[in-house]
């Protein structure tokens, strides 16, 4: 697993390069932080034995389980989970199932995933991997709010992607969002394993939640037509308990909070299966049970950065009008890298009853930045800035969030926007105007971007 391929290398060389420091160009244009360039290729290597679990990750499973999944070299470990709530003391067992795939010349480890629970909420749990190695320990999130998701996108595995997870670990949160584009291994699968290795410190933590990418696709035409063999076989996301038949696009629900992914990378017109299983999600979303509903997606449907203009419109145009009659409260992308906030909108009009739309493509990807932003911007867009960070939603109760960026100054986490929300349920001309059926809603911007 550890024999990188010398064009890769070549690749990720001349990728690393491609952007300059370069003059300031958003909104906040008084501030003078002059925009970094990409970093390299951080190449992490397994250091222990082959029986020895690697790139260990944890996954929510329906309301009280964890899915924990690692690999190893040995095709013979087990895929057994040990347990408690006490260091050392493993008092429940799992087992659960394993995986492998072939991608050309080659061939993954043996990947192992185990259901493990129930488990209680807001408990730190001490678990080890195949009867191997070491003890890792992880907190379930809590059963009520206040809830903490940390929000990254494009992460890929650079020195800034080091500093954005260090900037992440820093302070406490419950679960990490990712809306796709994980390793950037592009068909390179070793870096896959880096990849899974450079993450596991935070990974075997907390619950990391993830959506697919445009660079986790990896078709191969004839060979590999269906694309996601690598993503699917590693990041295996609890679809089937929400009724969904691909792990390209699922929900689940945790601490009073819906969270929906979405696929922007397979069928999503009205006949497609995935739209088919987004209405029959929403239509069973309980705001009693979950006030707040968050849409993860990778291609944002609204931007105002010259980078991928209108790759999400397709998207949009099928699905939005679904997000919106369901006053869906935040809709979060990727793709972009660079972060930036918009109002709430309905069909490209600012509307107090439509999702925030905010993209969060900034995690450190070898690509760099998007620096570039429509001059003149949009009246939608609240807040732009091409700079590696992360984002944060506290979600307090059933009626406040707050939202945060926290922007990388280099090694230091800096918060430079903020914002609060207003649960939807809150608004009830939101929803008199659902009950009314074709009620147009006030909107207080007309400006289209
Ligand atoms: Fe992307």
């Amino acid at each position: 697993m550890e024999k990188l391929f010398p064009f890769g290398l070549s690749l990720l060389l001349a990728t690393t390069s491609v952007f300059p420091h370069f003059p300031f160009l958003s909104h906040a244009s008084e501030n003078v932080y002059s925009r970094p360039s990409a970093r390299s290729v951080i190449f992490t290597r397994h250091k222990g034995s082959e029986s020895e679990p690697q790139q260990v990750h944890i996954s929510l499973v329906g309301k009280d389980h964890m899915r924990v999944t690692w690999i190893t070299d040995d095709k013979h470990v087990e895929s057994r989970v040990e347990y408690g709530k006490q260091p050392g003391k493993y008092n429940a067992i799992a087992t659960g199932e394993q995986t492998s795939y072939r991608y050309f010349f080659y061939s993954s480890g043996k990947i192992h995933h185990v259901k493990i629970g129930p488990l209680e909420s807001a408990t730190t749990y001490y678990y080890r991997c195949g009867g191997y190695g070491p003890e890792f320990s992880f907190k379930t999130p809590p059963s009520a709010f206040p809830i903490e998701f940390a929000v990254v996108g494009d992460l890929g595995q650079t020195e800034w992607t080091k500093s954005t997870l260090e900037h992440v670990g820093s302070r406490d949160y419950d679960v990490f969002l990712l809306p796709g584009d994980l390793s950037y291994a592009d068909s390179h699968q070793p870096l896959w394993d880096s990849f899974g290795r450079l993450v596991e410190p935070y990974a075997t933590q907390r619950p990391w939640m993830v959506t697919e990418g445009n660079h986790e696709i990896e078709t191969v035409p004839i060979i590999f037509p269906h694309g996601f063999k690598a993503y699917n076989a590693r990041w295996r996301m609890p679809y089937e308990e929400s009724g969904s038949a691909s792990n390209l696009y699922y929900s689940f629900e945790v601490g009073g909070v819906h969270v929906i992914m979405l696929g922007s990378y397979t069928d999503f017109a009205s006949d497609s299966d995935q739209y088919k299983w987004l209405v029959g999600d929403l239509g069973g979303v309980d705001r009693k049970k979950t006030p707040w509903v968050v849409v993860l997606l990778h291609a944002p449907w609204y931007n105002t950065n010259l980078a991928h203009q209108g790759e999400g419109e397709e998207m949009r145009k099928a699905m939005e009008d679904l997000l919106y009659e369901a006053r869906v409260d935040v809709v979060f992308a990727g793709h972009v890298h660079a972060y930036e906030r918009f109002t709430r909108i309905y069909n490209n009009k600012a509307d107090p009853c439509g999702p925030m739309y905010i993209t969060i493509g900034d995690g450190g990807n070898r690509e760099g930045l998007a620096l570039t932003f429509k001059n003149p911007g949009s009246s939608l867009s609240l807040y732009r800035e091409p700079s590696f960070g992360h984002g944060r939603l506290r979600i307090l109760d059933e009626k406040r969030a707050h939202w945060s960026w926290q922007r990388n100054n280099d090694s230091d986490s800096v918060e430079a926007d903020e914002v609060w929300l207003d649960n939807l349920t809150t608004s009830k001309a939101c929803w008199a105007s659902v009950d009314a059926q074709q009620q147009q809603p006030s909107s207080s911007a007309n400006e289209e971007l």
